[in-house]
């Protein structure tokens, strides 16, 4: 396994393989930035063909992180950890005990919180070893809880200000979404584009939450190979990363992409190509900072739950500035904010 040679390695800091014998814990924590404040970013429980896999994906999203933290205006480097989900993985208490105990051990260099696969209770037994995480139970009115309705409103936002820029459509009345993926962040944005009068199509490897969506929101359900293509106003991308790639671009019939995935596209070159392709796309880390918005508030307690909502939505106009950027200098919108939040960084340093 070669980590400084590793393509997503981008100077991180540090990089903490974390093993348990007695529980089975393997884990790794990637600390790309503490420039502006402690490393923050969420633990995703996941299976991976294989070590590198995690090590790839850790240090990727941590580097996102670090980006999205500083678009995000917020106290917080960037940082991110994956438990692998090996398959005699048990997700004991004593597993998430001993996870809390390394995160511990950075003394506050890594603040952690959920990501997929976890949850709040879950995120309540790796605090009984450290207190540098978030994402915990809410007490009434403060800030903090499961980040994802916060997440899937600053996208809903962010949706509204691409459908405005890109559209010229005022409100999300009859615009067409579609969104692959409807877990936490996903199903939490289709109540609000429901609310909003958006026509909603879905796809999801679990059924039950297709239904759900069809149940609840009058959403259509589609074949997961399909929900990409979909001849939409808007793609939401809310599953996993790099589904923006050179097989899957030619195939967007889409004007807009602009959902709460972290990492969408497979490449940095796909930015360019989406941008040559005439659809205007939101970047992921950008549109998707609500739930950590949400993580800072809680973890610094400077914020009611009124006024993070607040705070989230200005996700939207934040959006609109890049999108006046990018047509100004002609750059892809990933572009115009990688060099925004690089700058934002290199001044905290
Ligand atoms: P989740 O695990 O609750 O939901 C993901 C959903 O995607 C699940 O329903 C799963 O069955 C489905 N899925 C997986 N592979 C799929 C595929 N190939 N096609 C269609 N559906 C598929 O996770 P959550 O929390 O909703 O997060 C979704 C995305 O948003 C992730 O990329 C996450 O990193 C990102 N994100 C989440 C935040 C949060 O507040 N939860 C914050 C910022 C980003």
């Amino acid at each position: 396994m070669a980590v400084f040679e590793d393509s997503w390695f981008d100077a991180h800091e540090r990089v903490v393989f974390c093993h348990d014998a007695v529980t089975g814990l393997k884990a790794i924590i990637a600390i790309h930035s503490t420039a502006l404040g402690p490393a923050a970013g969420g633990t995703r429980l996941w299976s991976y063909a294989s070590d590198d896999e995690a090590l790839h994906d850790a240090l990727r999203l941590s580097q996102g992180m670090s980006y999205k933290n500083a678009m995000a205006g917020l106290k917080f480097g960037g940082g991110k950890a994956v438990i692998i989900k090996t398959p005699d993985f048990d997700g004991s208490d004593a597993l998430y005990e001993r996870y809390g105990e390394f995160v511990d051990q950075l003394g506050g260099a890594y603040v952690t919180a959920e990501d997929v696969g976890m949850s709040v209770d879950i995120m309540e037994k790796v605090a009984r070893k450290t207190k540098f995480v978030a994402g915990l139970s809410r007490k009434k009115g403060q800030a903090g809880g499961d980040p994802s309705p916060k997440t899937a409103f600053g996208i809903f936002k962010g949706m509204e200000a691409a459908v405005l820029y890109k559209l010229g459509k005022e409100s999300m009345d009859g615009v067409t979404v579609a969104v692959q993926g409807v877990g936490h962040v996903g199903y939490h944005l289709c109540e609000y584009l429901y609310e909003a009068g958006a026509r909603l199509v879905v796809a999801d490897i679990d059924n039950s939450r297709v239904q759900r969506i069809a149940d609840e929101f009058e959403g259509t359900g589609v074949a997961l190979e399909d929900i990409l293509s979909q001849e939409v106003d808007v793609v939401a991308p809310c599953a996993l990363g790099a589904i923006i790639n050179q097989q899957s671009i030619p195939k967007f019939r889409s004007k807009i992409i602009a959902g709460g995935a972290n990492n969408q596209l497979e490449t940095r070159e796909d930015g360019q190509r989406i941008h040559e392709a005439g659809i205007l796309y939101a970047p992921d880390y950008v549109i998707n900072g609500g739930g950590i918005i949400n993580v800072a508030s809680e973890y610094y307690a400077d914020a009611s739950d009124d006024e993070v909502w607040d705070r989230v939505a200005a996700i939207g106009p934040r959006l609109t500035g890049i999108f006046e950027e990018s047509a100004a200098s002609g750059k892809p919108t990933n572009v115009v904010a990688d060099e925004l939040a690089r700058r934002i960084i290199a001044e905290g340093r």
